[in-house]
C-alpha cells in the first residue's frame, strides 16, 4: 500500500475529467493547468486532485509520503509513440561520414544505414539484445517517458524479425511502463533480396506475419514508404496482409519524398502517419476528418539536417499533431522527449502548450492509449512526472538540454 500526497504544486498540467483525447487546430493551444494544486495517489492511482484551497486534508496520515512541490510542475509522463529502441549497436561512423559530406540516403545506398544495423543485429544473441534494451529503457523511463512504442525492422529476415519482436515481448512483460510492439519487416530490402523484391514481400506476408500473429508478437504493422524503399503499392499489399492478421497500420511516410503514402495510409485506417517532413495540400486534405494521427519527429530532422515538418501549417489547417522521438541509432539517437519538446518549439514554432498536448494526449492517441495515458484524471494509473523547481511551464522547452525531471511516479 503506498499513498503519496504531492502538495503546493506550482502547476498541475493536463489534469481534469473533461479533457478531450484529441485537440484539433486552434484547440491545440489550450492546456489545462491547475495552479497551486495538490495530487493524491494511492498505489499509483489518482484518487484526488485540485487546488490547495480545495484540499480537505487527510483523515489517515499513516503511511502517507508527503511531497512539497513548491515551485515545481506535475504533468502526465510524456509518451513516445515511435521508437526503434531495440538495436544491437550505435552507428557513430555514419554520423562522421555525414559530417564529411555524405547524405543519409547515400550511406544507405552503400549498404550502411538500416542494413548496417541489420548486420549487427544478426550477430547478437537474443538475451544480449534484451539486456541491452532493458538498460536503455530504464534510462528512457528516468528521463520521464511513461509509455513506449518499439518497432522491429533491424532483423530483415525471419529469424531476425522474430528475435527483435520476442525481445520486445519480454520487455513488455518486464518493464514497469506500457510498451507496444510494431512489426516493421518492411523497413528496407535486405541485400540478398535487392534483385528479388517480390521474394522479400512474400517472405513478410507468408512467413513472418503468420508466426507473428500466432505468437502475438505485435500490435501494429509499419512500412517505410519512401523512394528506394517501399512503394505505395507495396505498402498497401503489406498493410492489408497485416490487417488480415489483426495488426493495425502505423507507418513511416513522407520523410524524403511525397509518393501518395499518406492518402493510402489514411484510406487503410492507419492509427498514425509518422515523419511528414514533406507534405502537400492533398496529404493535409486526406488527414482532415480522419482518425489518423499525424506525428512529427523533429529529432530526426535535426540529426539528419533535413526539413522539419510544417507543424504550423498542419495546425492552421485544423489538424492535431503528435510528437515522438524516433529514437534509433541512425537518424535520431536521442530518446529524451524534453529535447523533442524544445526542438518542436524552436524549430517548428509550436507553442509549449501545443507541444505538451502533442507529447501527452496526442501521443497517447497515436498508440491507442487515450483511455489510460496522457492526462491526469480520477482512477487513472499511468505514470506522472514531477519537475524540478522552474520559473514557468515554458521553461521546460526554453532551457533545452537541462534535466527537468525530479521524479517519475510509476
Ligand atoms: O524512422 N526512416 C526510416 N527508419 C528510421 C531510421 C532507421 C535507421 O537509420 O536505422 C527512421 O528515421
Ligand atoms: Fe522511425
Amino acid at each position: 500500500m503506498s499513498k503519496i500526497l504531492i502538495k503546493n504544486i506550482k502547476g498541475l498540467v493536463q489534469a481534469g475529467e473533461e479533457i478531450p483525447n484529441v485537440k484539433k487546430g486552434r484547440e491545440m493551444s489550450k492546456l489545462d493547468i491547475i495552479e497551486n494544486a495538490f495530487l493524491a495517489l494511492e498505489n499509483g492511482e489518482v484518487i484526488a486532485y485540485g487546488t490547495m484551497e480545495e484540499w480537505e486534508g487527510i483523515l489517515d496520515w499513516r503511511g502517507v509520503e508527503v511531497i512539497d512541490a513548491d515551485g515545481c510542475f506535475v504533468l502526465p509522463a510524456f509518451i513516445d509513440s515511435h521508437t526503434h529502441a531495440v538495436f544491437a549497436k550505435t552507428r557513430e561512423e555514419e554520423f562522421v561520414d555525414r559530417i564529411h559530406g555524405l547524405t543519409y540516403e547515400e550511406i544507405a545506398a552503400k549498404g550502411g544505414g538500416i542494413l548496417n544495423s541489420a548486420r549487427k543485429l544478426s550477430e547478437m544473441a537474443e538475451d544480449d539484445l534484451f539486456e541491452a534494451a532493458k538498460k536503455r529503457i530504464n534510462k528512457i523511463i528516468q528521463s520521464g517517458t511513461g509509455a513506449l512504442e518499439i518497432k522491429s525492422g533491424y532483423g530483415l529476415s525471419l529469424e531476425g524479425e522474430l528475435k527483435m519482436l520476442r525481445v520486445i515481448k519480454r520487455l513488455k512483460a518486464s518493464m514497469p511502463i506500457t510498451i507496444k510492439a510494431t512489426f516493421l519487416g518492411a523497413h528496407a530490402y535486405p541485400q540478398e533480396f535487392k534483385e528479388n523484391k517480390r521474394g522479400y514481400i512474400e517472405l513478410i506476408i507468408h512467413e513472418m506475419l503468420p508466426i507473428i500473429a500466432k505468437e502475438n508478437l505485435a500490435d501494429y504493422i509499419d512500412v517505410f514508404c519512401e523512394r528506394n524503399y517501399f512503394s505505395v503499392e507495396e505498402m498497401e499489399e503489406i498493410l492489408l496482409a497485416g490487417k488480415a492478421h489483426g495488426l493495425k497500420p502505423k507507418v513511416h511516410v513522407n520523410q524524403f519524398s511525397i509518393l501518395g503514402g499518406v492518402q493510402k495510409a489514411v484510406e487503410l485506417g492507419a492509427v498514425s502517419v509518422d515523419h511528414l517532413e514533406e507534405m502537400d495540400a492533398q496529404d493535409i486534405a486526406a488527414l482532415i476528418d480522419s482518425h489518423t494521427m499525424p506525428t512529427l519527429l523533429p529529432g530526426c530532422s535535426h540529426f539528419l539536417s533535413i526539413p522539419f515538418g510544417d507543424a504550423r501549417q498542419m495546425i492552421q489547417s485544423g489538424l492535431p499533431v503528435a510528437l515522438a522521438s524516433d529514437y534509433n541509432p541512425g537518424s535520431s539517437p536521442n530518446y529524451d522527449l524534453f529535447t523533442i519538446l524544445s526542438l518542436a518549439c524552436v524549430k517548428m514554432r509550436m507553442t509549449p502548450e501545443e507541444a505538451i498536448n502533442a507529447l501527452t494526449i496526442h501521443a497517447a492517441a497515436a498508440l491507442e492509449l487515450s483511455e489510460t495515458h496522457g492526462k491526469i484524471a480520477i482512477g487513472r494509473k499511468s505514470p506522472i512526472v514531477l519537475t524540478h523547481e522552474i520559473p514557468s511551464l515554458a521553461y521546460l522547452a526554453y532551457a533545452f538540454g537541462e534535466q527537468h525531471v525530479q521524479r517519475i511516479f510509476l
